[in-house]
């Protein structure tokens, strides 16, 4: 099994009891998001994780296609979404670098916590400007540790080797994250960073 897959598995349980880091950033982020859906949306999540967010979303949009890496993650996300009676999600085991999505077929992708755990970053944005529709938006929320949180850099292979960190995180900066994005075409009509050390929230726009 991927690696990463095997830890995100391992993780899973514990991860969907935890509570959120940052509840009033995270709610804030909902309500940004939520005010850009329109009911006949099609959304892409990507590294969806137990699928909260795309439950909290299901609502306002058409359909969520949620995809993780992490058979665990999604069977718990399947769980959380047939509770709540949601019946607009679909949820998939995936690594975003074997997706398949047609071109120009998504008004919107999201991605949170987890661009910072891809090796090929710069190449998952370009996949993703490929599938968004024109006028379609990229909605972000990303660890930037490069910026306040460099002195981890040393200790991430030791912390993966005892099973506590996952096999790939990158350290970039939040200027670096958002050029990654305006390379691949991308315009920001959003950016908001909460904290210092806190995860930069970016809506990101393909032009019409
Ligand atoms: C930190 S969690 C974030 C989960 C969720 N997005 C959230 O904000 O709570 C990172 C998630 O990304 C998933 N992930 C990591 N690498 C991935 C990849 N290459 N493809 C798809 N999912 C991946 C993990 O399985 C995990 O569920």
């Amino acid at each position: 099994m991927d690696k990463s897959a095997e830890f995100w598995d391992k993780v899973a349980d514990k991860y969907s009891k935890d509570p959120i880091a940052d509840e009033v950033s995270y709610q804030k982020k909902l309500k940004i998001t939520q005010g850009y859906f329109k009911p006949n949306m099609e959304v892409l999540e990507m590294g969806c994780g137990t699928g909260s967010t795309a439950i909290v979303h299901a609502p306002y949009v058409k359909h969520i296609r949620a995809v993780d890496i992490s058979l665990n993650m999604i069977e718990i996300a399947r769980r959380k979404a047939e509770a709540e009676q949601i019946k607009n999600i679909t949820f998939e085991v995936s690594s975003i670098d074997d997706l398949n999505v047609a071109d120009q077929s998504m008004d919107v992708v999201m991605a949170h916590s987890v661009l910072h755990l891809l090796e090929e970053r710069d190449a998952a944005i370009e996949q993703v400007f490929a599938m968004l529709k024109p006028g379609g938006l990229f909605v972000s929320s990303t660890a930037c540790l490069k910026d306040s949180m460099w002195f981890l850099k040393p200790i991430i292979p030791i912390m993966c080797l005892i099973g506590k960190a996952p096999k790939v995180v990158t350290f970039f900066t939040v200027n670096q994250l958002v050029r990654s994005m305006r390379n691949a075409g991308f315009e920001i009509v959003y950016k908001w960073l909460p904290g210092k050390t806190k995860a930069v929230f970016i809506v990101a726009k393909k032009a019409e």
